[in-house]
């Protein structure tokens, strides 16, 4: 191993790790959470020690996370905070400079910032009154800088690579980390480098790896495979992990669950719906939720409960057949091509945080996540294909008895609507899902489908389509 991947301390990456198989963890028991609030082990033994995790997670991301974060602030607002200068100008990096309590240049020198956060809590009008519910809400958190979840982790984690010198920055990717780590590693004026399983990446995110300047290769594997061939990158070469194994990554996207508060006011909902894949997210925002509890800003913690696609659902069937003792990886098979994961990283995290929260693991078949993508475009919304099986998964839930009528709910929607828009015009072209796949559920999807109606360039031909519409 070469030397300067020490200086960079990259996360533990042996395969026991990468499949979540690594020592016990106890982040997510209260007194965990109260020793060492930052660290986070799966892969983070050798992540830096907890002074530069309360470094960085702590005054670092919430505080200029506010000031940096606001899409409103001005320079008033900045030198209130006690920040001079304009965060964003000349490549976002190194202008928010905070005084620190000596009064001295503190290390936000290094924060790499697009202005990510503060997203939209939506209501779901529709949706609730189909199920009955009076309080659904969408955390969209797609409405990021690079379009989806993953920019509040790597703020964070392209910040400490920042910090640490590093020149190479590296993942594998289903997509989007690969988009948001272009992104910023491109803002800081590092290379990144992408790893791709090919033909299976949406083209929004393939599109945004290559415009942010990525050296983007697409493997002839499935992400998993990816993982496996990153993980040899990074024990012989100089480049600085950035796969959701690196704890800075899960610090900053607890990001989603204190806005959440604050947006309710303090009062978390009785549930939260996060899609499942490597299972990063759902473990960041249970602690999160779990922090915030610790530390009494919160009474509670909503349940927590993940939803996989059916054809990538190794969580549910580690709960299924091995009691969550045990996770078996599948071959992963579903369009949500986000999620498209066999052996997820962060399941030990992300059964800790069920357990702990009360929540359930859910799945959810191919037509249920179109359906529920169309439902929620229909809202004025949309996602990605991966962020609908929070709806598909909640319907279940509902039907379950498992969530009240009288209960709220936050569905955590990841990724946008432009993403994968090839997804979207195959369904409502009617192309996407096969007779077999619809079983049940046709005349619901017949009823959200809108294809793109070919006409002659006449206002006769516009209105006799009109008419049809509304007769
Ligand atoms: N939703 C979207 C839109 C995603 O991109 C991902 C993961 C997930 C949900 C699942 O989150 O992995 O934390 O359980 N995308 C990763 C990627 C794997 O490479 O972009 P998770």
């Amino acid at each position: 191993m070469l030397p300067i991947l020490d200086s960079l301390g990259n996360p533990s990456f042996s395969n026991s790790a990468v499949s979540g198989k690594a020592a016990s963890d106890e982040a997510f028991s209260d007194r965990a959470v109260s020793d060492k609030a930052g660290s986070d082990r799966a892969g983070s033994d050798k992540a830096g020690s907890d002074e530069a995790v309360s470094e960085t997670a702590g005054s670092g991301k919430s505080g200029s996370g506010k000031a940096v974060g606001d899409k409103t602030f001005s320079d008033r607002a900045l030198s209130d905070k006690g920040v001079s200068g304009k965060a964003f100008s000349d490549g976002g990096v190194g202008e928010a400079h905070v005084s620190d309590a000596a009064g001295g240049r503190s290390a936000f020198r290094n924060v790499v910032s697009l202005g990510e956060g503060n997203t939209p809590l939506y209501d779901l009008p529709r949706a609730a009154r189909r199920l009955g519910l009076s309080r659904l809400w969408a955390k969209h958190q797609g409405m990021n800088p690079t379009g989806s979840f993953k920019d509040t982790g790597m703020t964070t984690a392209i910040s400490v690579a920042r910090e640490r010198g590093a020149e190479w920055v590296a993942c594998a990717s289903t997509g989007n980390t690969s988009a948001a780590m272009a992104a910023y590693a491109a803002r800081a004026g590092m290379r990144s480098l992408v790893l791709l399983p090919e033909g299976e990446i949406a083209w929004g995110k393939l599109s945004q790896a290559m415009d942010y300047g990525a050296l983007t290769l697409q493997l002839r594997t499935d992400f998993d495979g990816c993982v496996r061939v990153l993980a040899e990158v990074v024990g012989r070469a100089p480049v600085y992990l950035l796969n959701s194994v690196n704890p800075y990554r899960l610090e900053g996207q607890k990001t989603a669950a204190f806005e959440i508060a604050e947006q309710m006011e303090w009062q978390v909902p009785d549930h939260l719906i996060v899609p499942g894949g490597n299972l990063a997210n759902s473990s960041a925002l249970g602690k999160g939720f779990l922090e915030m509890k610790h530390l009494g800003l919160t009474a509670k913690t909503p349940r927590i409960s993940v939803i996989q696609a059916e054809g990538a659902n190794p969580l549910v069937r580690a709960f299924r057949e091995f009691g969550a003792e045990r996770l078996e990886a599948v071959r992963a098979e579903t369009r949500a091509s986000a999620i498209r994961i066999g052996d997820p990283a962060s399941w030990r995290k992300a059964v800790r945080v069920i357990q702990e929260t009360g929540g359930w693991v859910e799945e959810v078949s191919e037509a249920e996540i179109a359906l529920a993508k169309a439902e929620i475009g229909a809202e004025g919304i949309g996602c990605e294909p991966a962020s609908a099986v929070t709806l598909a998964g909640l319907k279940k839930l509902v039907s379950q008895g498992k969530v009240g009528r009288d209960e709220s709910v936050v569905l955590v929607l990841t990724g946008h609507v432009l993403k994968d828009p090839d997804y979207t015009i195959e369904y409502h072209r009617g192309e996407l899902l096969t007779e077999g796949e619809k079983a049940g559920l046709g005349a619901e999807i017949e009823g959200t489908r809108r294809n793109a109606v070919g006409v002659e360039a006449s206002a006769d031909e516009v209105l006799r389509e009109l008419e049809r519409l509304a007769g």
